[in-house]
């Protein structure tokens, strides 16, 4: 097992690394303790859950509410979970959002851990303290910062997912081998289609390279002031794609990392032959490269992207693979980079 820790304004937060689900009893109290999880993540694998309270959730984007909030609080206090309680998420991202919120707020907040369960989670969402829901159409626009005391990765979970979830949280690996490690972005080129097998050795390998970087960030940059926006990479248009066409969040960061790596070309940022080699390891990842766009919904998405000022939007560029840079660019141009990847 390897360990990562996040030392935050709110307490420290220690990433376990092939810690296993059935040994989450050693992390939390004895008592007191609520479970926060989805359907299909109860069915597989409550045999493993410690006794405790449970509330399930269901799945998807769009209960990422503060309608599902407000149910989960009237469940805490049928419960009597007072101060003292303590929350675990088990589950993707969209629990992990919610019960890291819930669990901030609930009582001014109580403690929290988290299980991710899908890879995207365990190398990005459940790591670093952003906890929150969607708000009238826009993602995550409410919400808190504050680190959970454990992430347990198990990466046995990952078995039980379709390929494309798997495909999905390999885009994460790929933004912050992008961001900031070379050798990680080579490792995964030659390792791509173990990764996509689940080989154990090389997906734990691609989940602790991950979380090294994204952990080094969030310690120098908890509140995204500065660096931590890198972690962003690819989400401006991955986020516009995602509202606009539905498709999953890996699978729009992937291609909004191709928009982004291209115009980093276009800046002569980034050599056009590292913009190609990001497109092609993503390819063979089994992530998309490229999609059909409406022009002005993609627009109108990017207008109301949150990271944006009154004329302008930080965008994360590349200097080389390995090496992320944030400016501040004009409204106009980045819409006249949609003019030109969208016809
Ligand atoms: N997922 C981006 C961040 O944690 O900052």
């Amino acid at each position: 097992m390897k360990t990562i820790e996040i030392h935050g304004s709110t307490g420290d937060s220690i990433i376990l690394i092939s810690e296993r689900l059935r040994n989450l009893r050693e992390y939390i109290p004895s008592e007191k303790v609520v479970i926060i999880t989805d359907t299909n993540v109860r069915r597989y694998y409550q045999q493993d859950f410690p006794s405790c309270e449970v509330i399930e959730i269901g799945t998807g984007e769009n209960i990422k509410s503060l309608d599902t909030v407000q149910t989960i609080y009237g469940k805490l206090v049928d419960y009597e979970a007072d101060r003292s309680s303590f929350i675990v998420g088990i589950g993707g991202g969209v629990v992990c959002d919610i019960a890291g919120f819930v669990a901030s707020t609930y009582l001014r907040g109580v403690s929290f851990g988290f299980v991710p369960s899908t890879l995207l989670s365990q190398v990005d969402a459940s790591v670093g303290g952003k906890n929150g829901v969607n708000f009238g159409g826009y993602k995550n626009m409410v919400g808190i910062f504050r680190q959970p005391e454990f992430v347990i990765c198990d990466t046995s979970l990952l078995r039980s997912l379709p390929e494309i979830e798997i495909s999905s949280g390999l885009a994460e690996i790929v933004k912050h081998a992008a961001i900031g490690d070379v050798d990680l972005f080579s490792y995964l080129e030659r390792y791509h289609e173990k990764a996509l097998k689940l080989d154990s050795e090389i997906i734990e390998n691609l989940v602790s390279g991950s979380l090294l970087i994204k952990s080094s960030i969030v310690n120098r940059d908890e509140k995204e002031e500065g660096e931590r926006r890198k972690l962003n990479f690819g989400h401006t248009f991955g986020h516009a794609i995602e509202g606009t066409t539905g498709v999953p969040h890996g699978e729009a960061v992937s291609l909004g990392m191709v928009v982004a790596s291209a115009f980093s070309a276009k800046r002569n940022y980034l050599p056009y032959k590292d913009s190609e080699r990001i497109e092609e390891l993503l390819r063979k990842l089994k992530l998309p490269t490229k999609i059909k766009l409406d022009r002005e919904r993609v627009l109108d998405a990017l207008r109301k992207d949150k990271k944006r000022g009154k004329d302008s939007i930080r965008f994360v560029f590349l200097q080389g693979i390995g090496n992320a840079v944030v400016e501040e660019i004009s409204i106009k141009e980045l819409e006249h980079i949609v003019n030109l990847i969208v016809r």
